[in-house]
């Protein structure tokens, strides 16, 4: 039986270019067994027209809150009764804007307004628009109400720029619409993922850092959200745009990335600790620009907290996963790291010539843990990621091996 036989689909189109992608999503909505009803805005109809969805959906559209002739018929109460999910794709600036602040001012805001079934947006927008802080409040505002939303991808834009603002290719959002009824394996559980360098500050322009991208931990908070976990990512400064659908912490220092990761340990069910922390910072930090007077400076450094090993160390720990790079002996050291900061699984990628995972897409993982070890091999860090959560799922769900 196709996977959305029979369901009642009210599919939302708002003003966008990326309008025309919505005439393959309504064609691929109905090979898998869907009845789709359109609703357009007005703005929508200045990028596709109206027939075209009409012809594929085989149902009038609906474009109109005040129409005589549809109010005696389904207005837009009997569209939202009728509806088992709504999906806006793509969801414009202004149709979000309009939604968080709960208006009602067309047919397809009024629909979404009324309905009880899940509200679905694929937004799509300029990246400026999308990074605004006026977007990203209303993203906020309507994940907190209870909307799903699907992406945005990043990517080149139709109006040249290069940034997130992509609508989802309608395969990503039916591969949504068809898993989304399925229990997931991290379901209902809070995972917290540290990830790229900390910046110790030794004067306002100079300081101690790590080499990290952030691409491996920015990986495992994406595959930890899709496994339907509430990810809060705790980052040190990256050049990369967070994972949509996640809550996200900017930090630079190990201090501060500490007090990110402690505002709400106690909620958490998995910690994995993916940054790179500088072990060691300035003893003082200078407010001022250090003026090169002298012929040689000595700095004093100390010992930055060990954010892995107090996350174990705490009473009610969560499941914790630690990372290790390592140039000698990898298995051996991290078997120690393992034991000595009390974790109850560590990822090791052993830096060669062979796999210098250092910005680079891919990298080699091997998994340890009390009882055993698995060599995931070498993947692109995202496949790498799945496989980890995957892991973790599996022992989060059964004994603890700490
Ligand atoms: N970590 C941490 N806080 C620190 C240092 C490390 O949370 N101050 C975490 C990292 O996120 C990673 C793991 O601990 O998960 C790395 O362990 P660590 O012993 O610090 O590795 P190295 O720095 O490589 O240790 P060493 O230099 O002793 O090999």
């Amino acid at each position: 039986m196709p996977s959305l036989a029979d369901q009642h689909i009210v599919l939302g189109i708002t003003g966008g270019i990326a309008a025309y992608k919505s005439a393959e999503l309504t064609r691929r909505l109905m090979d898998h067994g869907a009845q789709v009803q359109v609703v357009m805005t007005d703005a929508a109809k200045a990028f596709i027209a109206p027939l075209t969805l009409q012809a594929l959906s085989g149902r009038a559209v609906r474009d109109t809150l005040l129409d005589p002739s549809a109010e005696s018929g389904m207005g837009h109460i009997e569209i939202a009764r009728w509806a088992d999910r709504l999906v806006v794709a793509p969801a414009s600036a202004d149709f979000i804007a309009r939604l968080a602040g709960g208006m009602a001012s067309d047919l397809l805001a009024a629909v979404c307004l009324a309905t009880s079934a899940p509200v679905v947006l694929a937004p799509a927008m300029n990246q400026g628009m999308w990074r605004k802080s006026a977007t990203q409040r209303n993203i906020a505002t309507l994940k907190a109400d209870g909307v799903t939303i699907l992406g945005p991808a990043s990517g080149e834009q139709a109006c040249g720029d290069v940034g997130p603002g992509r609508m989802l290719e309608p395969g990503e959002i039916i591969s949504h619409l068809t898993h989304s009824g399925q229990a997931k394996a991290l379901d209902g559980t809070h995972v917290t993922i540290t990830a790229g360098p900390t910046w110790e500050a030794i004067d306002p322009v100079r300081g101690l850092s790590n080499h990290s991208s952030g691409k491996m931990g920015y990986a495992v908070a994406a595959a930890a959200a899709a496994a339907g976990a509430a990810v809060t990512l705790v980052s040190g400064p990256t050049a990369l745009d967070p994972p949509p659908g996640i809550q996200y912490r900017p930090v630079r220092s190990a201090e501060e990335m500490l007090a990110a990761v402690e505002q709400d340990i106690e909620a958490c069910d998995v910690f994995i600790g993916v940054a790179a922390v500088a072990d060691y910072r300035p003893a003082q930090s200078e407010n001022s620009k250090i003026k090169k007077n002298a012929e040689s400076v000595t700095l004093e450094l100390v010992r930055n907290p060990d954010i892995l090993a107090r996350v174990a160390q705490q009473q009610k720990r969560p499941f914790t996963v630690g990372f290790a790079a390592e140039t000698d002996q990898p298995i051996a050291y991290a078997r120690e790291k393992l034991h000595n900061k009390g974790l109850d699984l560590i990822a090791v990628n052993q830096i060669d010539e062979a796999n210098n995972p250092f910005g680079s897409d891919q990298n080699r993982l091997v998994l340890i843990s009390k009882n055993d070890e698995i060599d995931l091999g070498r993947d692109s860090k995202s496949a790498l990621a799945e496989q980890l959560i995957s892991e973790i799922a599996h022992r989060y769900h059964g004994p603890h091996s700490a």
